[in-house]
């Protein structure tokens, strides 16, 4: 089954593959015509949409790619809610159940990590995992590499500040590891020792020889980034502990963004709280509703590869 499990998973051919077919997504995106040819890729397949945590980018973005593929959309908003979960169902039921219903691909959100590879494990339908609790976030993690590729032309050689709350934001985790693929990448994880960026991700950058470094230095750091890549407190996640990130100094303001270089990007995976003040967004270099939109194309080519693989 071509499950979307991890970022580990992919390669650096695989990724210029779906970026090409992101380019050519979006480019047939913008008229009616091209959009209804489109529309006849994948006619009489079906994706379900489970999700256990709330999100506005991931489900909307992968509902709107399969409808834009011709793929049937099922969805539930809020399983955590809503479906038999409450009653105790396992994922791995509701997996077996799903395999009964002759549909194709699901998308799930859950909030403990684990869970999509879980629903591998007994899957007879292509599983992506739609951000699994502090684990991973692989597809966020492909839009943001294409992210970068279109921004700076490159995916090496960069220095990238991973900002905020590391120990419980997946999408830094599974960024991380792409940004692995490629050489003479430089990761700054700027935080607070409370909130540092686990000790498997460390260990996976060492072995794949990207150099890295844990900070609480934010102008230092800033003043030489390619990338900064900052994200909001998972406070969701803070098992009542009142964790911050000491906001006074995570916060990407006038006074931060005059230390950053001219042709550096501005990224978050969204949604932002207080940590990207609204008035940042029309610095040029703010470049992350760019990224969310970003999300459909890429999204659509993933689609497409599962698809064309079932065919
Ligand atoms: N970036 C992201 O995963 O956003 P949502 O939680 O809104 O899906």
């Amino acid at each position: 089954m071509p499950h979307i499990l991890n970022a580990e998973q992919f390669d650096t051919e695989q990724l210029g593959q779906l970026f090409s077919q992101a380019d050519y997504f979006r480019d047939n995106d913008l008229d009616i015509t091209d959009r209804r040819e489109v529309m006849q890729s994948h006619v009489g397949r079906i994706m379900l949409s489970e999700f256990y945590e709330p999100s506005t980018r991931t489900r909307f973005s992968f509902e709107i790619a399969a409808t834009k593929l011709g793929i049937g959309v099922v969805s539930t908003e809020n399983g955590s809610v809503t479906s038999s979960a409450v009653k105790g169902e396992t994922i791995e039921d509701t997996m077996r159940v799903f395999n009964e219903y002759g549909v194709d691909a699901v998308v799930l959100r859950t909030k403990e990590d684990g869970y999509a590879v879980r629903a591998a494990s007994v899957s007879k339908i292509a599983v992506i995992n739609g951000g699994d609790g502090k684990g991973e976030h692989p597809t966020q993690a492909v839009l943001d590499m294409y992210t970068i590729q279109e921004q700076l032309n490159q995916l090496d050689g960069l220095n990238v500040v991973m900002g905020g709350d590391l120990a419980h934001g997946r999408t830094v985790r599974s960024l991380s590891k792409l940004l692995s693929l490629y050489p003479d990448n430089h990761i700054s994880f700027l935080s607070t020792p409370e909130l540092q960026i686990g000790e498997d991700i460390k260990l996976h950058l060492k072995k794949n020889g990207t150099s890295f470094e844990e900070t609480s230095d934010m102008y230092g750091v800033l003043s030489q980034a390619d990338v900064v890549y900052w994200t909001r407190l998972q406070l969701e996640r803070h098992s009542g502990k009142s964790l911050t990130m000491g906001q006074e100094h995570f916060i990407l303001d006038a006074k931060a963004l005059d230390v950053m270089p001219k042709d550096a990007i501005i990224m978050h995976p969204l949604p932002r709280i207080a940590e990207i003040p609204v008035s940042t967004d029309q610095d040029p270099r703010a470049k992350y509703f760019r990224q969310a939109g970003n999300g459909l194309y890429v999204r659509m080519a993933m689609l497409d590869r599962i698809m064309k693989k079932l065919d």
